[in-house]
């Protein structure tokens, strides 16, 4: 499996298997997909299925493969400390790489320096963050001790986040494409520029569009439950787009959102209860 190496030397492969939302069937697909040759594996708290992932991983060989999960649980609402501990559990080993899974009003500070300090102790290879655009990467910046290394952010041609894309290359920052194939959307599955560029090499529009993230530095992480999508997404290391091939789908960036907007996420309520939060935490030292 070809690889990118992250900023901080750890080397990862260039494609992984989402594994939202799949609970019960993922053991068996997780070793389907490792068959296929995936070695990358992307979970999160927050998608009760950590324990089905460690279930599959104790069927494979688990020193082979990357896993990621991040902090979510509840919005925040389990501790830091006891979150990690509870992933590590359920997965039946530690993650390799921690993400924070979204820039938490008023917390985000306290969490990265909680990942930080799990980093340096060695618990994890690589720390990073999702869903941080770049006033949020450039204040992180200013604020960390240890850089991300990661940023996995909703990436697909008809939402490309060109801004972030460009921030995170030029500060060596690895972009993780998340719903990369936009879920199925209907608009990207017939673009004809997506179906004439397939045609051209005998693959499906599914396909382009991971080999398009590849070709662009980003780490596609697609989800698959079929058996056909697990397979072909990951048969897409005997081709390469051309620079005019580029360049058509990056004309494809329509702002078709299909997940949650960062600045949006939250509600008024959820902010207060986070800065409720954060007062507390400052309290107890
Ligand atoms: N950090 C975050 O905030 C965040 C947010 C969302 C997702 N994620 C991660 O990113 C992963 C992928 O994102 P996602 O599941 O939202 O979206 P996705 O990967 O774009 O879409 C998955 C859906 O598309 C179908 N599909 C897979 N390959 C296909 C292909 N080649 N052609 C057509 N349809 C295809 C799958 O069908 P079948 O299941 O029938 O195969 C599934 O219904 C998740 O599993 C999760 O690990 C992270």
């Amino acid at each position: 499996m070809e690889t990118f190496r992250l900023s901080n030397g750890y080397e990862i492969p260039v494609i992984g298997y989402g594994t939202y939302p799949q609970k019960e069937s993922l053991p068996r697909n997780l070793v389907n997909a490792y068959r296929a040759g995936y070695r990358l594996f992307d979970t999160s708290d927050n998608y009760d299925n950590e324990a089905y992932l460690g279930e599959g991983l104790t069927e494979i060989d688990r020193n082979d493969c990357v896993v990621i999960t991040k902090y979510s649980r509840s919005m925040g609402e389990v501790h830091f400390a006891d979150a990690f501990k509870n992933s590590r559990d359920k997965l039946k080993s530690n993650p390799d790489i921690y993400l924070l899974h979204w820039p938490y009003p008023f917390l985000w500070k306290y969490h990265w320096r909680q990942m930080e300090k799990l980093y340096l102790a060695g618990e994890v290879k690589a720390i990073g963050v999702c869903n941080f655009e770049v006033d949020k990467l450039e204040a992180l910046l200013r604020f960390c001790k240890v850089p991300p290394v990661i940023d996995q952010i909703e990436r697909h041609p008809l939402f490309q986040q060109k801004d972030i894309v460009e921030y995170c290359d030029s500060h060596d920052i690895r972009v993780m494409s998340y719903s990369p194939v936009a879920r199925g959307n209907k608009e990207l599955m017939e673009s004809p520029v997506l179906k004439e560029i397939a045609g051209k090499y005998n693959k499906s529009i599914g396909q382009i569009i991971l080999r398009w993230d590849i070709d662009t530095g980003t780490i596609p992480i697609p989800g698959a439950s079929g058996e056909d999508h697990i397979r072909d997404n990951i048969d897409i290391f005997d081709f390469e787009l051309t620079d005019e091939e580029l360049g058509r789908i990056s004309e494809l960036d329509s702002g078709v959102r299909i997940r949650f907007a960062p600045k949006t996420r939250f509600t008024l309520k959820q902010k207060i209860q986070f800065l409720i939060k954060r007062l507390i935490l400052i309290l107890i030292g």
